[in-house]
Parts: structure tokens; C-alpha cells; sequence
């Protein structure tokens, strides 16, 4: 496909100025007042955000609350910025101090040497046998929804499907995590995680607009609360854990006894509490979110639908006992990845140029902030057909074969690609596939929910779906 490299400068940012990092409370305030609508639209959702010319040029260069961006939005320069000139990268500030209260310094917020002693020393955790020996633990939890979907009073009406998919999601990744040991009260801690990630886009916008750490914002202090009962939990997990020995093959066990292959030594103890709250962050709420925006597409495209409900048919469910089963889910896995493309759950990847690079034409001077605006990639008008609509068949193993591999990247690419992005797809599709031959999730209101950017991409008002069983 021909792809023009047009750059485009636009006028979107209403804010004349550059905020830097020394910026004051008042220039905050004022900032605020001359643009409140980028302000508003920036808490409600980023995404609303960007310029239109997102979708239909490669390069965009502009001003979001103050800050010089460049969108890249070409699959060539997006290769080029993520794995040719990763070493020219780090993580934006503006991501960072919105995670780290929570997550501290782990894989998904360190940088340079830290990041990559921590990414080899996990890596061998998140291996394909590794991942495939976590099925079991996958089938209970998707089994345990299905019971408690099934335990529902008959004319029960409806229930918030994003919720549902939060707790299904939280189970799997504890399970997977812990084994179900350490007594962790799991309604809690996903109450917890919810506050904290529910505030993160105040924290985002502050750091934008250069405001200060201390400055209160809404559920700021919720969520300094839940940061702090977060890491309580997972350090109690961890002593409980070495209390018992340190061993097991679940992913705190697998974390306690990894050691990284070049130094041989073991994670810092700081570290294993930062990552094992990093893999739950980073590794329920995305799943969750592929499922419910899934469910909810299926419930208009009936075809697809019986398509796959025939495909599971056919290979069965039981996963515990054979998870080879979930290599025959083909057209299931396609299903998978199209809700991906239409509904990434992590719509956009940040970082900030530490030296001048150069994308394609256009000079990228050191310390610009760049975003690869996923949710738009994956609707370019010049790279997809009908890019609004459902289409699992370009996923077909020889169609998306042909695609650049940087068309579509719901898990990101580089040497920071989602280090659970076997984990993910496995569970969509043991979900899925225990859930949709058991039950048909009906919308109460026409039409899909509008899509917001809290760090992961929410339907607005939740998913509001009824179950009703299947027969036969
Ligand atoms: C559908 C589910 C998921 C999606 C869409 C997703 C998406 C992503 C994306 C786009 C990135 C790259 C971010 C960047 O480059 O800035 C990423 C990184 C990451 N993901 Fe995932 N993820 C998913 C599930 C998981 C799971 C299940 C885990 C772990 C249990 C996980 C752990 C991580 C970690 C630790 C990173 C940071 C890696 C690094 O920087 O080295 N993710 N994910």
C-alpha cells in the first residue's frame, strides 16, 4: 500500500506556551483558564484529544496542553522510533509519576539499565511452556464466572459486563501469581487498584501543565491510600511467600527465584513487590478490557458470533486437560485480535526522545515527547479498509501474515512489547470460549459505548449487558 509521507503541523493546542518542569500552581492555573476545554477533554479522555490528522497522516507535529508532540502513525516510522532508535527513548515523565506511587520502579516504569536487568531477569518467566502451564488456573477462574453467572436469579436483568470481566481478569492474574495462597482479600485489592488507577489522568495532566506533585486534585488522596494498601499487600505476599520457603512455579515463585542471566543475581527486594503489583496493573484491566469491548461486538455480529461458537464446538473446552486445544482456536484467535484493532485496551504508547533523532524527513529533536497513538493506527484511513468495521477475516493467518507488522500493535513493539502478551491472548481465548457456549450477552441500549483513555481505553458508563442462558 502506498503511504504518503505528508507531515502536518496543526493548530489543535488552544495553549500558546511550552509549560516546563519548573512551572508553577498559577501558571497550572492560568493555563487551565485560557484552555479549559483541552484541560477537560485531556481528564475526560486523551484520546478525544489528539488531532483529527492522526487517522489520516503519518506524521503530526503539535502542541497537547502545552507540550511539543509528534504522532507517529506510519508503520515505517514507527518501526523506526521503537526498535531502531529504542536507545534514544525513555519512558515520559508524565506516565511514570502517574504509575510509580503504585508500581514504583518496575518493568513498565524504569529505564535504561534498571529496565533492561529487570526485562532479561523476567523474561524467561513469560516463556510460551511457562504461560501454557497457567491454562488450568485459567479455566478455574472462567469456570468460577460462568458458575456465579449461572447462580443468577432468572429475570435478574442486567449486570455491568466490564465489572464482571474486571473480576474474571483479577482472579486469573492472582491465581496466576500466587496460587490462591497468602490470604489476600482480593475484593479489596481490586477495589484498591480501581482507585488508583481510576485518578492517574489528573496526575497525567498535571505533569503536562508542569504542576507539582503535591498539588490535590480529585481522588488524589483515594489514591495515594489505595498505593499505599497496594504495596502493604504485595510485600505481605511476598514475606508469606518466604515464609513458606520462597518456592512454587506460579509467577511470585518464578519472580522470587528468578536471577538475571548476565549477573546472576536476584531481583532487588524493592523490586519484586514493584513488579508483582506491575503485573497485576498491567495484566487484569487490559485482558478485561479485550473481553468486554469483545462481548459487546459479538452481541452485533451474530455471524461471527455462531461462527466461533461452531469452531468451539468442535475443539471442545476442556483447556485444563489439553491446552493444545487453544492452538485450533483459529477463527477464534482472529475474533480476538479484531476487537483488538478496534478497541486496543491500551490505545497509546508515550516516550520522550533523550538525543535527536530523525523519522523519515522530519528531525525529532532531543527531549520531544512522541506518541504512537494506537487507537488511531489501527483505524488509519490509509492502511485499512473500512476501518470502523468488524472484520475478523483480516486476521486470517495469511491476510495478517501480509500486514506490516507495524499496522497493528495492541501490545506495543520493540524491545518494550508487553512482556504478557502470550499470558493475554491465552486467557482471552479461555475466557471466551468457556463463557460465550454457556451464555448470549445482550446490549440494554443500542449502539457501542463512547471509548475513554484512563491510562486503558474504558467504555464510558460501563457495559451495562444481560446474560441469557443458552439451550442446547
Ligand atoms: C490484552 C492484554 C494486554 C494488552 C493490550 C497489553 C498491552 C501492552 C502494551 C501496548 C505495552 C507496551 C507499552 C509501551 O511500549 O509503552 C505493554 C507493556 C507491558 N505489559 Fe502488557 N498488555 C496486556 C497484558 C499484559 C499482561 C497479562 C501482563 C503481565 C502479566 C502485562 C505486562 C506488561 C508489562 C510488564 C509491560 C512493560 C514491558 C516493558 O516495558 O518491558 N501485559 N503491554
Amino acid at each position: 500500500m502506498e503511504f504518503s509521507r505528508a507531515r502536518v503541523t496543526t493548530a489543535v493546542s488552544k495553549l500558546p506556551v511550552t509549560v516546563d518542569g519548573a512551572a508553577s500552581l498559577r501558571t497550572l492555573l492560568s493555563e487551565a483558564g485560557r484552555a479549559p476545554g483541552v484541560l477537560w477533554t485531556m481528564l475526560r479522555s486523551m484520546v478525544d484529544a489528539w488531532p483529527d490528522e492522526v487517522y489520516t497522516r503519518t506524521l503530526v507535529e503539535t502542541r497537547l496542553l502545552g507540550q511539543r508532540t509528534a504522532f507517529v502513525v506510519d508503520p515505517a516510522l514507527i518501526r523506526t522510533l521503537l526498535v531502531d532508535e529504542a536507545n534514544s527513548l525513555e519512558r515520559e515523565a508524565f506516565v511514570t509519576r502517574a504509575l510509580a506511587p503504585a508500581l514504583g520502579c518496575g518493568l513498565l516504569t524504569a529505564d535504561g539499565g534498571s529496565w533492561r536487568a529487570q526485562r532479561r531477569t523476567a523474561a524467561p518467566m513469560f516463556r510460551p511452556e511457562r504461560v501454557r502451564d497457567f491454562v488450568p488456573a485459567m479455566a478455574a477462574a472462567a469456570q468460577a464466572t460462568r458458575s456465579r453467572w449461572l447462580a443468577r436469579p432468572a429475570g435478574a436483568g442486567a449486570f455491568d459486563l466490564s465489572t464482571e470481566m474486571m473480576r474474571t481478569a483479577l482472579d486469573i492474574i492472582l491465581a496466576t501469581m500466587t496460587s490462591g495462597e497468602g490470604g489476600l482479600d482480593e475484593m479489596r485489592f481490586g477495589a484498591a487498584m480501581e482507585d488508583y488507577l481510576g485518578q492517574t489522568n489528573w496526575k497525567m495532566a498535571y505533569v503536562m501543565f508542569g504542576a507539582p506533585a503535591w498539588l490535590p486534585h480529585p481522588g488524589a488522596r483515594r489514591g495515594a491510600l489505595a498505593a499505599r494498601e497496594l504495596r502493604a499487600a504485595a510485600a505481605a505476599l511476598i514475606a508469606a511467600r518466604r515464609a513458606r520457603g520462597g518456592g512454587g512455579s506460579d509467577l511470585l515463585g518464578l519472580l522470587l527465584n528468578a536471577r538475571d542471566p548476565v549477573t546472576e543475581a536476584p531481583m532487588a527486594e524493592a523490586l519484586l513487590v514493584d513488579n508483582l503489583l506491575t503485573f497485576v496493573a498491567a495484566g487484569h484491566e487490559t485482558v478485561a478490557l479485550a473481553l468486554t469491548w469483545l462481548f459487546r461486538l459479538l452481541a452485533d455480529h451474530p455471524a461471527v458470533e455462531r461462527r466461533i461458537l461452531d469452531e468451539i464446538a468442535r475443539v471442545g473446552t476442556d483447556f485444563a486437560g489439553d491446552p493444545g486445544r487453544l492452538d485450533a482456536l483459529v477463527y477464534t484467535r482472529q475474533v480476538v485480535l479484531e476487537g483488538m484493532r478496534l478497541y486496543p485496551p491500551a490505545p497509546l504508547i508515550v516516550r520522550r526522545t533523550t538525543r535527536d533523532i530523525r523519522l523519515g524527513d522530519t528531525e525529532i529533536p532531543a527531549g520531544r515527547s512522541v506518541h504512537v497513538p494506537i487507537y488511531a493506527l489501527h483505524r488509519h484511513r490509509l492502511l485499512w479498509d473500512r476501518p470502523d468495521a468488524f472484520d475478523p477475516d483480516r486476521f486470517a493467518p495469511s491476510v495478517h501474515a501480509a500486514r506490516d507488522r507495524y499496522a497493528y500493535l495492541p501490545f506495543g513493539a520493540g524491545p518494550r512489547v508487553c512482556i504478557g502478551m502470550g499470558l493475554a491472548l491465552q486467557e482471552c481465548l479461555v475466557i471466551l470460549a468457556t463463557l460465550l457456549p454457556a451464555f448470549r450477552l445482550s446490549p440494554t441500549r443500542p449502539g457501542m459505548p463512547e471509548a475513554r483513555f484512563r491510562v486503558t481505553l474504558r467504555p464510558h458508563g460501563g457495559m451495562p449487558m444481560v446474560p441469557t442462558r443458552r439451550v442446547g
